[in-house]
């Protein structure tokens, strides 16, 4: 069941004494059995690396002093406690809609605040989940730089200062921007670090940790860079405002005359046009495999939209444009196989477009069809690729650990960094397979409370769906318990 949100802001927390107590017996039994402490000392040693010299947290600095005492890691797992037992507060795309409208200083230094405060919240329910995962999977060099990054922001956020003026709160945004930056390269360490653990984990258990580690970083993300975004434009009209030319930096700006506001809803849209991102996705797409096969503008399926064209909804259309873009990659990419032969004769007849040659087109179409209702907006993506082959596969395609799985996986050893933004894909080869762009795009879409299915129809296509709430209140879906299965909430 979907909660419903609280408000944006509001200083409450649930503090959960019974939780805390719980997790210092759990943790009690590991440590009882040696691999939670093995773990803390492998980010012990970890943290003499160079890159962990610029770490502000006591946790990285202390290790690369040589040794943390006892008393010091008891005091390091009490401030994660304290974190860890408090709830995320979520929040909905309606509320950041309307924070934005009326946006005044003391909004954007409270958004600040709330960044500050809420995204060590969350950091710290997923350093908790690396601890709790088996020792063996904690000792995964590719996991244990994840969870060191993670340790790193951790402490640089809750020990940042109150924001309390517009120029604390440019700082604030320098040192979010500076950590998304640094974690691009989370995705393809877990991806290399679940495809090694494959055979040492139980499948459900991994699974479950991605998509938990997945789903969080989303938010984290949205958090920040919603608030990233209000900030910068909020300043850009209060630059217009004063009169101050574009080269003058924003740090002259100070802070804003009194009464001063603007109206701005940061990277969500409130009337979100689902035609045109797909029109746009289709666009990207076909490029990229064009540009792949070495084939001539035109070339490839081509995408028909139909349905509920004029439908729009409230979204963060990077996060639907990535859904739609994965989906209409899978059915290009079967599409374009199943038909190569075809393929193969446009390539020889150099120039020429196969859509308009006179044998009529090289590939059957990929059809796009919007419906909307009152509360959701579905779309679906029907291929005539022959189907996902071997059947089996339908059952791990939402798994990172089936071996099929690894073996894509590891291909990310080729890329270093990946922020799975639609932009990026242009920079990788689309013939090369991460078997992620599947359980990515679900995990988008249950994050706003929505879900991808797939359905398969052997030897003819495939019908992808994706449904999402269209209204924007709908509060995020992310389960900060680890205990809790990840899917407990569909
Ligand atoms: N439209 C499709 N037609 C046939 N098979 C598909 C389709 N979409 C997905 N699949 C199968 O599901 C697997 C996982 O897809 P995905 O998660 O997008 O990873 P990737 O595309 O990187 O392999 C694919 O490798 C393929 O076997
Ligand atoms: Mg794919």
């Amino acid at each position: 069941m979907l909660r419903h949100a609280a408000p944006l802001l509001s200083p409450k927390r649930t503090a959960s004494a019974g939780a805390c107590a719980k997790q210092q017996f759990r943790r009690a039994s590991r440590l009882a059995s040696g691999s939670y402490e093995a773990l803390r000392l492998n980010t012990t040693a970890a943290s003499s690396s160079p890159t962990d010299s610029s770490a502000g947290g006591s946790h990285m600095r202390v290790g690369g002093q040589g040794g943390r005492s006892l008393q010091q890691k008891f005091y390091e797992n009490r401030i994660l406690d304290r974190y860890t037992s408090q709830e995320p507060k979520k929040v909905t795309l309606r509320q950041l809609v309307l924070f934005g409208r009326q946006l005044t200083e003391d909004k954007l230094v409270a958004s600040a605040n709330y960044v500050r405060t809420e995204l060590p919240v969350r950091l710290a329910h997923r350093i908790s989940d690396f601890q709790f995962l088996p020792y063996i999977a904690g000792t995964n060099p590719h996991l244990k730089m994840v969870y060191d990054l993670y340790w790193r922001a951790f402490d640089e956020f809750r020990k940042f200062p109150v924001v309390k003026t517009l120029d604390d709160n440019r700082r604030f945004c320098d040192n979010v921007e500076k950590n998304l930056l640094e974690h691009s390269q989370v995705i393809p360490q877990l991806g290399m670090g679940v495809s090694e653990c494959a055979d040492l984990v139980s499948p459900d258990e991994i699974d479950r940790f991605m998509n938990q580690m997945l789903i969080s970083r989303i938010s984290r993300r949205t958090l920040a860079e919603q608030h990233i975004a209000l900030s910068r434009q909020f300043d850009t009209d209060l630059r217009a405002h004063l009169g101050l030319r574009p080269a003058e930096s924003f740090a002259q700006l100070g802070n804003a005359p009194a009464g001063f506001s603007t109206q701005r809803i940061g990277i969500v849209r409130a009337d979100c046009s689902a035609a045109q991102i797909i029109h746009e996705c289709a666009v990207r797409a076909a490029a990229l495999y064009e540009d792949a096969y070495h084939l001539p503008p035109g070339s490839a399926p081509q995408v028909i939209v139909e349905g509920h064209t004029d439908a729009t909804f409230m979204c963060i259309p990077a996060h639907f444009s990535y859904i739609v873009h994965e989906l209409l990659r899978n059915a290009m990419s079967h599409v374009m196989r199943r038909f190569a032969a075809r393929l193969d004769d446009t390539a020889t007849t150099k120039g020429a477009v196969a859509s308009s040659s006179s044998s009529g087109p090289a590939f059957p179409p990929i059809r796009v069809t919007i419906c909307s209702s009152h509360a959701d907006i579905v779309v679906r993506v029907s291929d005539e690729g022959g189907g996902i082959a071997p059947p089996d596969v339908l059952q791990h395609i939402w798994s990172f650990t089936h071996p099929l799985k690894a073996k894509h996986l590891r291909n990310f050893h080729a890329i270093h960094r990946m922020e799975a933004r639609v932009d990026e894909a242009d920079a990788v080869s689309p013939l090369l397979s991460f078997g992620f762009g599947l359980p990515m795009s679900r995990v988008y879409a249950r994050y706003w409370g929505g879900n991808v299915t797939v359905h398969s129809l052997p030897g003819h296509g495939v019908d992808a769906y994706v449904q999402l709430p269209r209204l924007g209140n709908v509060v995020e879906n992310i389960s900060a318990r680890r205990a809790s299965p990840f899917v407990a909430s569909f």
